[in-house]
């Protein structure tokens, strides 16, 4: 694991833009998980504004997403996939024909969730997967206790998780119980992974993770084992 800290959130920002401008040098078709969240916002305006300088070519890489919310779709507004569409596909001028989003409201959780495994794999699976930390340590929605050997999957969200995200919803309420996650077993198979951790509330998570060992109620601390793992911290923002 390697670990780079930085004094400020744009340092951090710069630093994962240029992680992955590297990654698209060598590899133009790299294939990418994108998050959704606060935490990746800097990085997809940094790949926007390189790509217009024409210092990036993000148009032969291929995306999926990390998770969705169960019956959201990308006509829902509040779908991780409206999110992206505006925050990084639309930007970036991703076209669908490059794109792979998990789909909340497909009919059949399983099925979909068995389709997009299948999907990642006919790519030639994930060069690069893209990661957020939440605050009770999850990755994705790989929530505390999850079982780190499936693959993508339905789950049910925890309360602190969809409090968490009700700035998304009008109301608490309206938070979805369940969501659709990539699982620890398919995240750990991307050749690389890029942890990227700001936001408050977050140093317990983080402090698991640095201590190298694998904590079941953390699914960030399953990334130990991986062998290509970078995590960036932006310093100024992560003391809880
Ligand atoms: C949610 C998402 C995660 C994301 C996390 C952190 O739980 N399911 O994929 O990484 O939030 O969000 P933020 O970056 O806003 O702190």
């Amino acid at each position: 694991m390697k670990v780079l800290d930085f004094s400020t959130r744009a340092a951090m920002d710069e630093a994962a833009a240029e992680y992955v401008a590297s990654i698209l040098a060598e590899k133009p078709t790299a294939v990418l998980a994108l998050p959704t969240g606060e935490t990746p916002l800097g990085l997809y305006r940094r790949l926007a504004t390189r790509q217009a300088k024409g210092t990036i070519d993000l148009h032969a890489a291929r995306f999926f997403n990390l998770d969705e919310f169960e019956g959201k779709g990308l006509a829902d507004p509040d779908s991780y996939a409206s999110f992206l569409m505006a925050n990084a596909f639309g930007p970036l001028a991703i076209g669908p024909e490059r794109l792979r989003l998990l789909r909340g409201d497909a009919p059949d959780a399983e099925a979909e969730c068995q389709a997009y495994d299948a999907a990642i794999a006919a790519a030639g699976g994930l060069d690069l997967a893209i990661l957020g930390l939440g605050r009770n340590g999850h990755v994705a929605f790989n929530e505390p206790g999850d079982d780190w050997g499936l693959e993508t999957h339905r789950v049910r969200l925890t309360e602190s998780t969809r409090a968490a995200q009700s700035s998304l919803y009008r109301r608490a309420e309206d938070v979805p119980t369940h969501g659709l996650t990539m699982g620890v077993a398919t995240v750990l198979r991307a050749r690389k992974l890029l942890l990227l951790v700001c936001g408050r509330g977050k140093d317990e998570a983080l402090k698991a993770l640095l201590a190298g060992e694998a904590d079941p109620a953390r699914s960030v601390t399953a990334l130990v084992s991986h062998p290509d793992l970078t995590v960036l911290r932006d310093l100024s923002s992560v003391a809880s």
